[in-house]
């Protein structure tokens, strides 16, 4: 096949027979986020590569191996997001609402890009929702996003998604561990990936997720956070625990995760199913305190999750979840001659204006073709007007289901005449 008809690898075109997925998706999200008080940001698909190298971290998976970076015309770098976070928080600092009212609560939807090997549930272009909440330091604030995600799978009628929590502490009590990691590793340094060789002094947390078989195997038995937390970060997470029983979310402490950025402090939180795919993570998230201050801002704390897009579709079609049915063409207005066709045109534009799906044919087709293409794109209602209805200005509005047919007058008041029989046809 001709590279041009062929999506690049690891992309995916969404089609309208899906989108109803989607829609249903995006709209249970953000109508469970604005209840939380969230608002909604758009940030630019690209910004300038520092960011991330900042943001993210510059040892992580994410900016050493899997980044879409280019030189602008200008000779800038730029990368594009591999995820919403960075760029939020950029936004935010910029244009000052952190010096709004705080908790500033913010969600978006964006694509992210990451230069992976593609696998079911791992793409190189996906999508993601996320929330991001600044300002907000309390062990009830984790607990609430961590809700949040629950209550957007819950409003999905998701099931079996597992809740897994860690903290990973503040760089005060990590310090000490990471002496722990480098002892342990340092054991292993010739069999470790290049990567992990040298991120074995400059950042010896992000061996636990290297993707390397070898240096994930070592992982299993390496020295565990939880035991090197002080007294502030053990109290917090204690916290978020209570917190977490007091809302009835169920959990499991994986003091294994430590998610792949490296903005994480203190909680991490990941919502694991067994229905996507290799790809077990539907949702991730956590608490970064240094961010804000990291990118350029002043110091506060801020937390956050992003859900998988294409992950949800999955689990959601694994458990034959229910979507919002994908909209029907209302009526269509099929015309026996041209001068026949113009007036549809007319009555279909009428409907329109009142919200609902209306067509007349567009293509010069016959009267037998126009019918074949009502009946296809499955029309709830079909009308013919031809001379006589036009004379009379009266026509039969016909159930396309039921066969049923009731005369309708199509002169001025139309549109408001048959409003309650299309919208009540269901
Ligand atoms: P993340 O864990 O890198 O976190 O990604 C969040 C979610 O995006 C994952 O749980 C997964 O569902 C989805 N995802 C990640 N990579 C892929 C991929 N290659 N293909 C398909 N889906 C993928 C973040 O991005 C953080 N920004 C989350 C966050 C927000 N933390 C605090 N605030």
């Amino acid at each position: 096949m001709e590279i041009i008809t062929k999506a690049p690898r690891g992309t995916s075109d969404k089609l309208p027979s899906d989108i109803n997925k989607w829609q249903t998706i995006e709209s249970a999200a953000a109508a469970v986020a604005q209840a939380y008080g969230c608002k909604e940001i758009r940030t630019p698909i690209f910004e300038h590569t520092e960011l991330f190298q900042r943001g993210v971290g510059s040892t992580t998976d994410v900016v050493q191996k899997e980044m879409y970076t280019f030189n602008d015309k200008k000779g800038r770098s730029i990368t594009l997001k591999p995820e919403g976070t960075a760029g939020a928080v950029r936004a935010a600092i910029e244009n000052g609402l952190l010096n709004e009212a705080l908790p500033l609560k913010l969600y978006y939807f964006t694509r992210c890009f990451r230069y992976e090997a593609p696998q079911s549930g791992r793409m190189r272009e996906f999508n993601q929702f996320g929330v991001e909440i600044f300002g907000a330091d309390s062990p009830v604030s984790d607990a609430e996003v961590i809700c949040m995600v629950n209550d957007i799978f819950v409003f999905l009628g998701l099931e079996g998604i597992r809740l897994e929590i860690n903290s990973i502490g503040c760089p005060k009590c990590r310090a000490e561990y990471q002496n722990a990691l480098r002892e342990y590793y340092g054991q292993f340094r010739d069999k470790l990936c290049d990567t992990c060789k040298d991120r074995l002094e400059k950042n010896p947390m992000r061996l636990l997720d290297c993707k390397s078989e070898i240096c994930h195997s070592f992982a299993e038995k390496a020295p565990v956070i939880l035991d090197y937390l002080c007294s502030d970060c053990s109290d917090h997470f204690e916290g978020v625990k209570t917190a977490l029983k007091a809302l009835n979310i169920n959990y499991t402490i994986n003091p294994r995760i430590v998610r792949g950025l490296d903005y994480y402090t203190n909680t991490v939180f990941e919502f694991i199913s067994d229905n996507c795919g290799t790809q077990g993570t539907v949702c991730g998230g956590g608490r970064y305190n240094g961010l804000v201050e990291e990118i350029g801002g002043r110091s506060m704390p801020g937390l956050g999750f992003a859900m998988g897009l294409e992950r949800i579709i999955m689990v959601m079609d694994a458990q034959n979840a229910k979507y919002k049915p994908a909209k029907q063409c209302d009526l269509f207005i099929a015309g026996t001659d041209s001068d026949a066709t113009r007036y549809a045109a007319i009555l279909a534009h009428k409907l329109r204006e009142y919200g609902f799906w209306a067509e007349c044919d567009i293509v010069g087709r016959s009267l037998k073709a126009q019918m074949k293409y009502a009946d296809k794109i499955g029309a709830n209602f079909s009308m013919v007007i031809g001379g006589d209805e036009m004379n009379s200005q009266k026509a039969e509005l016909k159930n396309m289901k039921t066969g049923e047919k009731i005369t309708v007058s199509i002169g001025e008041n139309f549109a408001a005449n048959i409003n309650s029989i299309l919208a009540f046809s269901e």
